[in-house]
């Protein structure tokens, strides 16, 4: 497989006047790709930018498997099979986890359902917990079931949103091992992150953001041993 699942060029993103995302380019292959930065640098911008969700307004250009989908509605571009793991999980309490992948599984063409079985083969700890209300689950399973109600759209590439956040670090080390499956499963995944610890379990390739702005790129073996920029951009 070779070629770029998602292609971002010149994306500019505002709220009102304030001029949020100022140019950002970025490619995604076949891989996880970490988006890296502080509070407020823009990462949760240039996820909804990239699927097209209001608020911001944008500008720049969007190519997604293929097609420039920049004048798409947002559903449109899910259905094309980009999936997205909203920042804080957003889950509904009215409904149990089997709810939440019955009513949210797409059937698609490709080579592999993500059906909501195929999701409790990777998280186990979730089909015991089928009959349980979404929120009333542990923030390690409520992530997971975040992540699996975008994985039964069978998305060919998933944006994640800070999964690691408030997590003790064993249900970090859990999920984050998952999602390394899927990108050996054919899944890409474009990772924003501000756990560096939690992005270098999976992710191969990093971008840091500074107040919107993609400031620096590398390879992740090589900025995990870059302290001058790991301190300069992140803290650490
Ligand atoms: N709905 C909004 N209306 C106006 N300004 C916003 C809105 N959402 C975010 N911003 C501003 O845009 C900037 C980028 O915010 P964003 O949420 O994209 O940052 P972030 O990198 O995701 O931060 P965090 O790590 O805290 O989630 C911040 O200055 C923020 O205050
Ligand atoms: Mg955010």
């Amino acid at each position: 497989m070779t070629g770029d699942v998602l292609s971002v060029k010149g994306l500019h993103a505002y709220y009102g006047t304030s001029h949020v995302l100022q140019g950002v380019d970025l490619t995604v292959g076949h891989e996880c790709v970490a988006i890296l930065g502080r509070n407020g640098m823009g990462k949760t911008t240039l996820l909804r930018a990239i699927l097209g969700l209001s608020p911001p307004k944008r500008r720049g250009t969007i190519r997604f498997d293929g097609d420039d989908v920049t004048k798409r509605p947002s559903h449109h571009v899910a259905r094309r099979g980009l999936g997205y793991v909203p920042q804080g999980r957003r889950l509904f309490p009215s409904l149990s986890v089997h709810e939440h992948l019955v009513i949210t599984h797409r059937q698609t063409d490709g080579h592999r359902d993500w059906t909501p079985d195929a999701v409790y083969d990777l998280f186990p700890e979730l089909a015991e917990r089928r009959r349980v209300s979404g929120t009333r689950l542990s923030g390690g399973e409520q992530q997971m079931l975040a992540i699996g109600r975008a994985l039964v759209t069978n998305p060919k590439l998933l944006m994640m949103d800070e999964p690691s956040e408030g997590l003790a670090p064993v249900a970090v080390e859990r999920v984050l091992a998952a999602c390394t499956k899927l990108v050996d499963a054919g899944i890409a995944i474009l990772l924003v992150e501000q756990n560096l610890r939690a992005a270098q379990m999976v992710a191969g390739r990093v971008l840091v953001m500074l107040t919107g702005q993609v400031v620096h790129q590398a390879p992740m073996a090589e900025f995990a041993l870059d302290h001058e920029t790991k301190k300069r951009y992140l803290g650490v």
